[in-house]
């Protein structure tokens, strides 16, 4: 359960979002509360600045206390703040504030410090802070107010208003912003697991589809076929697993034909064999049949013997377990000493075998036995299916870069459009004189060698040229 892609998927959706969520919280909440704070503070200051000049009036013209207090709540309303007028009491421990007049006048401003006001105060120049209360958070906006000091002309600072305004809302619009991101996180969270549970859900149950159909053909059955359904990655992996899957279905009945074909093949020499001996066994029987039946026996034996090197030297070709001996070698000479050993049976089988070699070595980097084994095979099938009196022609060349030994003779071909065929094992198309492995083994010898055993034929001539890397 826990390996599952699935709730891997899943697990991956829930921590990319989780991350997304967490850089949206970090980044956006704790940078909202200051600047929505600096945003009022910006408002409350122009507010000050724009209804303050009333109060400066009623103060500059010495107007009854009443009046300042009027205007003071006049501005309180326009600015939609508490505003409050602070003298300035200098004595032996600096600049002391104290209300002079506020507009919740009666109300208990004791708890009030106006760190605005000490600040505007100290620098003489418009200030705002904020200050905690029982209520909660307070922003202020202070103004600082000058009078001409009638004795020296200077500029003198007699009083500050201060703007007091509730940070209450600025928090509450933080707190509400920051449960909805919460909420839109959790949500989105929710989302993302369920998405990537429904989407790793049907993925998995394509690839246990394949998974299925492997195991079935895994088991042998080799009609079951991979589901390739769309064109995405896991489509391209069926269609690959359905191509190698007919690939092995191919192999497979080609390896039963082949079993089926060799087993046949040594049945039949067997068979007659044990007929043979049976023959034998007749204690009447004259001499000239005895000796022709132990002559049949013989060939019987003889012909098992060569069926069986030859379906070993196959299977260890198709293994990949031949070893082979690399070394120089001048194929014209090959060609001639090859040549030379079927000598005796070219004499019974009324034939000449011309060699045509040219007078430098055609040199080449193979393993020579096999390569005489290639041969002897070639001019074997000249001996044994062509008629006698056929004559033929080796001959060893060089081209392109590589060395070319060809058998050619000049007998009655392989049957038009067999001759694609003659390299496949057990392909005889005169049945009854071989076995039909000599041009399979030949064909996989070159192969191994790097090079290639191609057939050209046609009534009155076919050639078989062997081509190499030289
Ligand atoms: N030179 C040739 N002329 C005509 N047919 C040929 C020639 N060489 C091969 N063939 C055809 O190709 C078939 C396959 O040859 P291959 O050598 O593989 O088998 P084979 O000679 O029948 O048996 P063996 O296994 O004993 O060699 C032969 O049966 C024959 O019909
Ligand atoms: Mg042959």
């Amino acid at each position: 359960m826990r390996r599952s892609l699935a709730n891997r998927l899943a697990l991956v959706f829930f921590v990319i979002v989780l991350g997304a969520m967490a850089i949206v919280y970090l980044g956006v909440v704790p940078t909202l509360e200051s600047s929505l704070v600096q945003d009022r503070s910006r408002r409350l200051q122009h507010a000050a600045e724009r209804y303050t000049p009333p109060i400066v009036d009623a103060i500059d013209s010495s107007a009854p206390v009443s009046q300042v207090d009027a205007e003071v709540r006049q501005a309180a309303d326009q600015a939609r703040a508490r505003v409050t007028l602070l003298g300035v009491n200098r004595g032996s421990f600096g600049a002391q504030p104290f209300v002079k007049s506020d507009s919740n006048a009666g109300a208990d401003i004791g708890d009030l410090q106006f760190p605005a006001a000490t600040e505007a105060i100290q620098t003489g120049r418009v200030a705002s802070a904020t200050e905690s209360t029982r209520d909660g958070r307070v922003l202020q906006a202070a103004i600082p107010l000058f009078f001409a000091d009638a004795d020296s002309g200077r500029r003198v600072l007699g009083s500050v208003v201060v703007y007091t305004a509730p940070l209450e809302d600025v928090e509450a619009n933080v707190e509400l912003i920051r449960n909805r991101i919460v909420v839109a996180g959790l949500l989105a969270l929710a989302a993302a697991v369920l998405a990537g549970l429904l989407v790793a859900q049907a993925h998995g149950r394509r690839v246990r589809r394949l998974e299925d159909v492997a195991r079935r053909v895994a088991r042998g059955d080799f009609s079951a076929r991979f589901p390739v359904d769309r064109d995405d990655e896991l489509g391209r992996l069926a269609a690959a697993l359905d191509a190698m899957q007919r690939q092995l279905a191919e192999l497979d009945s080609s390896r039963r034909r082949f079993i089926a074909t060799a087993s046949h093949e040594l049945r039949t020499p067997i068979f007659s064999l044990g007929g043979f001996l049976e023959l034998l066994e007749d204690e009447d029987l004259d001499e000239v049949d005895r000796a022709r039946f132990l002559a049949q026996v013989r060939e019987q034996a003889a012909r098992l013997g060569k069926l069986a090197t030859d379906l070993l030297d196959l299977s260890r070709l198709d293994a990949g377990a031949v070893r082979l001996r690399t070394e120089p070698t001048d194929l014209g000479a090959l060609a001639q000493r090859v040549a030379g050993e079927f000598a005796p049976t070219l004499a019974t089988h009324d034939s000449r075998l011309e060699l045509r070699i040219p007078g430098d070595p055609v040199s080449a980097v193979c393993d020579p036995e096999r390569v005489a084994q290639i041969l002897r095979i070639l001019i074997d099938n000249v001996l044994t299916h062509t008629a006698s009196g056929t004559d033929a022609v080796i001959a060893a060349s060089r081209r392109d870069g590589r060395a070319r030994v060809a058998v050619t003779d000049f007998g009655g071909g392989i049957p038009r459009g067999d001759a694609g065929r003659v390299f496949e094992p057990f392909y005889t198309s005169d049945g009854a004189r071989g076995s039909g492995l000599g041009l399979a083994i030949a064909h996989e010898l070159a192969e191994v060698m790097g090079g290639e055993l191609r057939v050209e034929s046609s009534p009155g001539r076919t050639t078989f040229a062997l081509e190499i890397p030289a």
